[in-house]
């Protein structure tokens, strides 16, 4: 009898889930670590370098999450990226993993995660993801790493790797049979029904990177991922401020398909301290301000070991993460400026990644905004030009808010400087002084009386 409701549980789980993820997972984004751009698939840093041992690195990580506040903050994800999967058990066709790295395997190290509160007495555990490729091999090949992909496998090993505890679940693209729209969207839904038909809470993040999430293109019915995830890569991988302002320029074309349950995803937040490439310091201080403006998922992939006290601050900034975590849910729309260029007028790039400058006038500035909760507003400000500029949110951009006509007055709030700056009144406009070279700036607006 027991038996026979459980399998009805279950059927009535799997019904409405050939077109959604009912699991209520996704009301705001998610935050955490990524070992991407820490360790990226290999123990690429030799026999002393910090991911040779790769569980004893994500232990450590772990617990630095912990005592430096930032699992209190909501940092609670431990996501395993790449490099975990070492291959298949011939007989079995079953995922074996890396031993060398996980000594342990991957049951142990999600369970060593998962005992973890986020901070003494919460009562809330940290959480841990895994990660395949929706093709016949992972991303990695290119850079000798030979593991094989989830294709043709998807429910085994949906399964395998639920059953070591995976909470979030990260599946990507490379090696892949099919990159059309509806022949992705097909092959994620396998992972997404597996999924559901675990019963389990997992949040499913899809890395495609490929046109058929972004731009929205009409002749396809573009509605972004909500359909198949939590959360869709938008644009390539993000390791450089140039790259980055690619993927912010994505993150406008596809912001208005956002919303609790289902986000784009921009990428993970780097600092100078990456795999692969790097930025400076203020401009990975600027990616976060933005994807918790948009709000996107902030999963730092840095050896947050090696961190300066500026980059623990930078992701501490409990303002941000707040309007990140907003309940509303309402996605930022870019107000003020189109698709921005970097570097622009002749400015070197903070690290020189790239030899193209682009010539004047270049697009060097945007203005965003959202409504949030309790009728706040916020707005965010980007300079990519050389030097600081002064950028305008006028009239106009006032009005793209639909702020109330009853509200008479707003209070702005400098969430860098931690300090109310000003109160605007009627018509609004605000200016706001911006460091060049990559560097955003955030305000939170709140209705006021004279
Ligand atoms: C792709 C993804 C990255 C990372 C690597 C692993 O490049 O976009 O986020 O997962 O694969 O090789």
């Amino acid at each position: 009898m027991v038996r026979y409701q459980i399998v009805l549980g279950v059927l009535g789980a799997i019904t409405p889930l050939a077109a959604s993820l009912p699991n209520g997972l996704g009301a705001t984004p998610a935050m955490g670590y990524s070992s991407w751009n820490d360790c990226g698939s290999m123990r690429n840093n030799g026999p002393n370098g910090w991911c040779w041992d790769t569980e004893a690195h994500i232990q450590n990580v772990t617990e630095y999450f912990i005592s430096s506040g930032l699992a209190k903050l909501g940092y609670v994800h431990i996501n395993i990226d790449e490099g975990w999967l070492k291959g298949r058990d011939n007989r079995t066709g079953k995922m074996v993993e890396d031993f060398e790295k996980f000594p342990s395997g991957m049951k142990a190290m999600g369970d060593w995660i998962k005992k973890h509160d986020t901070y003494a007495g919460s009562g809330e555990k940290m959480h841990y993801g895994l990660y395949s490729c929706r093709g016949t091999v992972q991303c990695g090949r290119n850079n000798n790493y030979s593991a094989v992909g989830s294709y043709g496998h998807e429910t085994a090993d949906v399964d395998w790797m639920v059953a070591a505890g995976a909470d979030y679940l990260k599946i990507d693209s490379c090696g892949a049979t099919n990159y059309s729209h509806a022949g992705s969207f097909s092959q994620y839904a396998k992972y997404r029904d597996a999924l559901n038909a675990t019963g389990k809470k997992v949040w499913f993040s899809l890395c495609g990177w490929h046109h058929w999430y972004s731009p929205p293109d009409p002749s396809i019915g573009y509605t972004g991922g909500a359909s198949l995830g939590n959360s869709w890569r938008i644009a390539g991988d993000g390791k450089t401020w140039p790259d980055l302002t690619q993927c912010m320029n994505t993150q406008a074309a596809v912001a208005s398909f956002n919303g609790p349950g289902g986000w784009s995803d921009p990428d993970l937040l780097v600092g100078p301290e990456v795999y692969v490439g790097g930025q400076t310091d203020e401009q990975a201080r600027a990616q976060f301000t933005m994807w918790s403006l948009f709000p996107a998922n902030l999963l730092i992939s840095q050896n947050v070991l090696a961190w300066s006290p500026y980059a623990l601050e930078t992701y501490s900034n409990e303002e941000l993460v707040a309007i990140n975590q907003d309940p509303l849910g309402s996605p930022a729309k870019r107000i003020v400026g189109g698709d921005l260029e970097f570097p622009c007028d002749g400015d070197g790039g903070g690290g020189g990644q790239i030899a193209e400058v682009h010539a004047a006038p270049c697009n060097s500035s945007n203005v965003w905004g959202r409504k949030l909760s309790g009728g706040n507003f916020a707005l965010g400000f980007v300079n990519n030009a050389g030097s600081a500029a002064k950028i305008t949110c006028d009239g106009n951009c006032f009005d793209a808010l639909n702020i109330s006509s009853s509200v008479v007055a707003l209070k702005v709030r400098d969430l860098w400087a931690h300090a109310d700056v000003a109160t605007l009144t009627r018509p609004f406009t605000f200016t706001a002084t911006v460091n060049g070279s990559g560097f955003a700036a955030a305000y939170k607006l709140a209705p006021s009386s004279l």
